[in-house]
């Protein structure tokens, strides 16, 4: 596959990265099929991409007609088989669990030509063992996009252990039309940023549990000290504290490092359902949802 040769992209995920894939996809004028298992997860998909977008037209910075243009550029689906009909390129963002991320690709390996490559939008498991279930584990690769995707600037593009070097440059290629700047990894727990952001979200759990500092100072003192745009709190309520419990459990299980240890308070607000924004209450609490 080359790129010219690319016209659809399906997105496997309607969650905040899946659409937000699909439109960045769309954006950069691709068709988009985005799928997902109900009809509802596909209007919220929809919803999440729609949102954003229209505040920009609010704001004088976008048209209705390139909202619609955009939006009517992605085509929805909750049929997992017929998504990858008349596709060329696939990205699998659906939930953050090998069982479950092997199970769809499977699925869709039967139905795919062989020529068409997927890659995979997971922020920390291994590319090379989801590619194993595939028979095209040559034309499988790591394609990690950042939230909100249509504005974060980077891809990490991780080589799975087959991966062959004609898909790592079509993935670099691909990532170049998206307006996006490749950094191209070895398969390693967490890869580069997660590998390093996320314990230092996790980090900043530690402190607060210490009592060292209120939430508010410490994400102010990050912010004002380094000059990250949100504080380690307010990362982890967008990006979800379930998705960084993981991380880190992927991190502490992958490499055995006492360092990688979950904060117990972290944990502590998963179990509690304190995902962040999502749940409406994180850290910080954000009214009802
Ligand atoms: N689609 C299109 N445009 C969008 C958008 C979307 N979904 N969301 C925001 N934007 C645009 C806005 O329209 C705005 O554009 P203009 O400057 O042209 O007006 C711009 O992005 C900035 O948005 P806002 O003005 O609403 O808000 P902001 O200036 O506070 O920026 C932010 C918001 C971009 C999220 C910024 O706070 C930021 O960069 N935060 C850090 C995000 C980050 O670190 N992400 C990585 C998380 S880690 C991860 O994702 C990996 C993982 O696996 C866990």
């Amino acid at each position: 596959m080359k790129l010219e040769d690319i016209k659809r992209i399906t997105v496997l995920g309607a969650g905040t990265m899946g659409a937000g894939i699909a439109q960045t996809c769309s954006q950069a004028g691709f068709k988009v099929t985005m799928m997902d298992l109900t009809e509802d997860l596909v209007k919220g998909g929809f919803g999440r991409i729609r949102t954003p977008l229209e505040k920009r037209v609010e704001r004088g910075k976008m048209t209705q007609e390139q909202v619609e243009d955009i939006i009517g550029g992605i085509k929805g689906t909750t049929d997992l088989r017929g998504a990858v009909k008349g596709t060329h390129f696939v990205i699998e963002a659906v939930f953050e669990d090998m069982r479950v991320k092997k199970e769809v690709l499977e699925t869709i390996d039967d139905v795919c030509p062989p020529e068409v490559v997927f890659a995979s939008n997971t922020s920390s498991l291994s590319v090379t063992e989801m590619a194993s279930v595939t028979s095209r584990p040559d034309r499988f690769l790591g394609m990690h996009f950042f939230n909100p995707a249509p504005v974060m600037r980077l891809i990490e593009l991780i080589r799975g252990s087959e991966t062959s070097d004609e898909t790592v440059a079509l993935g670099r290629e691909l990532s170049m039309k998206l307006g996006k700047e490749p950094v191209e990894v070895l398969e390693t727990p967490g890869f580069v940023v997660n590998r390093i952001l996320v314990p230092m979200m996790n980090e900043a759990f530690n402190l607060l549990l210490e009592g060292a500092a209120s939430p508010e100072d410490i994400d102010k003192a990050m912010k004002l000290g380094t000059n990250m745009p949100m504080g380690p709190f307010e990362l982890a309520d967008f990006t979800g504290l379930d998705v960084g419990l993981a991380v880190m459990e992927v991190l502490q299980r992958e490499t055995g490092d006492p360092k990688f240890r979950p904060s117990p308070l972290l944990r502590q607000y998963v179990r509690a359902g304190r995902l962040g924004r999502k749940t409406g209450r994180g850290v910080y609490d954000y009214g009802s949802k």
